[in-house]
């Protein structure tokens, strides 16, 4: 476990630990993405190693099927598998009624055709994701076909959001399945499904980053090592 020269642990590190020993033989997974599901497939990687775990993972993004081949998680391809027993993801922002705003890291789609799939979703963070009201901090995500950008800017407008187009190197990042990706302030988010309904209804919008009803469990790691769980 990896501790800092003051001698506390890094909490995505402690809830990726906690994860990982939720696995069981056989299990088919879904991989998330992001710092601290990257930590869960390290800790994963030592456990099949150690005790023999036979499991297989569908990756919710390149970087994490890169990842998950490196340290020799077997992966399956993502068109053939219907059902998950879980999947382990991080999350940016979690409500008290585990809602959340996903897709920092780009890979909403991914995550939540993933998430929509699997028996349990297994959110992992640390306690600075934990807000009263999503999306006062974090922008919500937005993932948009490049053809309808100027429409759904304007639609995104419309409902109250102010969408910055996602930028890197002074060019617009693509996710791994070729779209733009608008990051949305609000001044919260008091109803999540509404609001995602809302946003799906716009056409060229291809996924928003609010996950409703969809986290199994939550563990929160701490720096003193305690892990916290919270069914959802
Ligand atoms: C990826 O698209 C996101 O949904 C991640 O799960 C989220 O950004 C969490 O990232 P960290 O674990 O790196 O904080």
């Amino acid at each position: 476990m990896s501790t800092n020269p003051s001698g506390s642990h890094d909490p995505k590190a402690i809830a990726g630990a906690e994860a990982a020993r939720r696995v069981e033989d056989g299990m088919l997974l879904g991989l998330g993405t992001g710092s601290t599901a990257e930590h869960f497939l390290r800790a994963l990687a030592k456990r099949m190693h150690a005790e023999h775990l036979k499991v297989h993972g569908v990756p919710t993004s390149l970087r994490t099927e890169a990842l998950a081949r490196e340290l020799g998680i077997p992966l399956l391809d993502p068109s053939s598998v219907a059902h998950l027993d879980l999947t382990v993801d991080g999350a940016d922002e979690v409500d008290p009624k585990l809602n959340l705003i996903k897709g920092g890291g780009g890979a909403l789609l991914r995550e939540k055709v993933l998430a929509s799939i699997s028996k349990r979703e297994l959110i992992l963070v640390d306690p600075s994701k934990r807000v009263a009201v999503l999306g006062i901090r974090f922008p919500l995500p937005v993932e948009v076909l490049p053809f309808a950008r100027a429409a759904v800017e304007r639609g995104l407008k419309a409902a109250r959001l102010e969408p910055v187009l996602r930028v890197r190197d002074q060019k617009p990042v693509l996710s791994d399945n070729g779209n733009l990706l608008f990051d949305c302030r609000s001044n919260g988010i008091h109803d999540p499904r509404a609001l995602e309904r809302e946003l799906l209804l716009l056409p060229g919008v291809i996924e928003v980053g609010l996950f409703c009803g969809l986290t199994s469990e939550l563990i929160v790691g701490y720096p003193d090592g305690r892990v916290d769980c919270v069914k959802g």
